[in-house]
């Protein structure tokens, strides 16, 4: 296949190759793209926490799949990103249970302490803010989600001591 790798320095080295080789070693050997989500994580945790157009490329050269593969899983699922975000970007379910059960008096308590909107990051750089479908811990909503920890039935002051413990 020829390389759609544009102009970017090659991201897929070192630590982050050893790891997407992890996950491809899964599958058989002309199942390489089942590793996308896996190659799509690890890049975007390695870039600080979101994915360019370059990345996405570079995964799919790597992978041997047409970019348009990756762009379709990284633009489906909620949990990559496609702009910079803070360091803890808040990702609050916004979907009925937690609609339910104060989703948005959530989100508009955390917009007034951080001071940003969805798609905001702080000027501290800590704090970003997004609105999420299901994350499919419905029973503890209202919810959000950090990097790779739920945090359940929220509350004004839960929030408070939840945003104070991050470092
Ligand atoms: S509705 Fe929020 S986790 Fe399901």
């Amino acid at each position: 296949m020829s390389s759609t790798v544009s102009n970017e320095a090659n991201f897929i080295q070192g630590d982050v190759k050893a790891r997407i080789d992890r996950w491809i070693a899964n599958y058989p050997e002309d199942q390489k793209q089942s590793a996308t989500m896996a190659a799509l994580r690890i890049v975007q945790e390695v870039n600080g926490g979101h994915l360019t157009t370059d990345l996405m490329n570079q995964i799919a050269d790597y992978l041997e799949i047409p970019p348009i593969s990756v762009y379709e899983v990284a633009t489906f699922y909620s949990n990559y990103e496609h702009q910079p975000v803070g360091k803890f970007n808040l990702c609050v379910c916004t979907s009925i249970s937690c609609m339910l059960r104060g989703s948005e008096e959530i989100l508009e308590y955390l917009e007034k302490k951080l001071g940003v909107k969805p798609g905001e990051i702080t000027e501290d750089g800590r704090f970003s803010i997004k609105k999420v479908e299901c994350l499919g811990a419905c029973g503890g909503a209202p919810m959000m989600q950090v990097g790779k920890v739920y945090y359940e039935d929220l509350t004004e002051s839960s929030l408070d001591k939840i945003l104070d413990g991050m470092e």
